[in-house]
């Protein structure tokens, strides 16, 4: 073979597969399929984004200093400890090829959010997987697959696409269990909506450890995702590696005033909660009535699994769906084949959703 070759492991990775966001003859479908905030993002968020139209002239500031300020005060954090990405995702990555390469393992459990395997690839380490239990992480079968090639453990509390989370006595367990040496990296994407009181978004660990990252995003529950802004909070070292090894200027302009003018809409955040709150149980009750399999999430989604039969699968479900305008994930590529994924949205959208699931079901 001639010409340039990526390095290996590059072409082993099956690339992202974002959900779809188009719906044959449907100029305005309902898109359930990528736990985007229905709501849309905070009026000041948009007006600080219009904002800096004028300014696209200048380079960002390199170090966020505005937005981690904003960010270290809405947490009661240190803002010398908070790095901000073009997305989690670009945190994700930066992390992965940080800590990991060739001849080294990284550790995630079965049905674990797929940015975790590309970048493991990406970075020429191993990609390690440990079986979940019921659709959730198993603490021991984690730590059962430590070695001593193991750099970076990866948790998504909640995970997506499952929407199970373990509680802050199970991260704590997982933590005492893992070697230092190993980066544990805690993925709380969805922290913001999660209401239960055993939960932990990870902050107080991260705290009080040398080994432990939390990552953030303003794609989710504060509708930004096509800004993409994310953010984490870890030890001062691997900050500072991180600091180091990522773009001078990964946060754009808009992104910054964006995120900073996002933090203080409170209200904004608390309304999408509260929506969250209220049609989260009652769809996926819904979908149980339906006779379809709904696990329980804490998520702003929740995975529907369907029966195996031809005609009444996943797919056959997607397709019908799809049809009405409605747009899902498929999750296959998650080990998922029988389920579809549905964000939570407005109203309308999850009567429309649940209406059009009974008849899918009945026809
Ligand atoms: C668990 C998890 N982590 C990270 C991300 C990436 O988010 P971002 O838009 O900040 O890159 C997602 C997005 O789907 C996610 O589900």
């Amino acid at each position: 073979m001639s010409g340039p070759q990526p390095r290996p492991g590059v072409l082993d990775i099956s690339p992202y597969v974002p959900g779809d966001s188009k719906a044959q003859g449907h100029k305005e479908p309902i898109k359930l399929a990528s736990n985007e905030s229905s709501l849309g993002p905070s009026p000041r968020a948009i007006a600080a984004y219009r904002g800096m139209a004028e300014r696209l002239h200048r380079y960002p500031d390199g170090a966020s200093a505005d937005l981690r300020a904003a960010i270290a005060k809405h947490h009661g954090l240190d803002p010398e400890r908070i790095v901000c990405g073009n997305g989690s995702d670009e945190l994700i990555a930066l992390l992965t090829k940080t800590f990991a390469g060739a001849g080294d393992e990284v550790l995630f459990t079965e049905h674990a959010f797929a940015m975790y395997p590309i970048a493991t690839l990406a970075a020429g380490a191993k990609p390690v997987v440990a079986k979940e239990k019921d659709l959730r992480t198993d603490v021991d079968a984690l730590l059962a697959k430590v070695s001593e090639r193991t750099r970076i453990v990866f948790l998504a509390n909640p995970n997506n696409p499952t929407g199970s989370y373990i509680t802050k006595d199970e991260v704590e367990r997982l933590h005492r269990g893992l070697p230092e040496r190993v980066l544990f990296v805690i993925d709380a994407a969805y922290a913001e909506y999660v209401t239960r009181n055993d939960y932990t978004s990870g902050m107080e660990l991260v705290a009080k450890a040398s080994n432990v990252v939390m990552t953030r995003t303003f794609s989710k529950i504060y509708g930004l995702a096509g800004l993409r802004l994310g953010w984490m909070y870890g030890p001062a070292s691997v900050v500072d590696a991180i600091n180091r090894v990522r773009g001078p200027f990964n946060v754009t302009l808009p992104a910054q005033a964006a995120g900073v003018a996002a933090l203080a809409d409170v209200a904004h955040v608390d309304q999408a909660r509260t929506l969250n709150d209220h049609w989260l149980p009652w769809f996926s009750a819904e979908v149980r009535k339906l006779g379809l399999e709904a696990p329980p999430s804490v998520g702003n989604f929740v995975l529907v699994r369907f029966p195996k039969a031809n005609g009444k699968d996943a797919n056959a479900a997607n397709d019908f769906l799809l049809k009405r305008g409605i747009i899902l994930r498929k999750v296959a590529g998650y080990g998922l084949p029988d389920c579809l994924r549905v964000t939570i949205g407005l109203e309308a959208e999850m009567r429309a959703t649940v209406e059009a699931l009974g008849d899918f079901v009945k026809s």
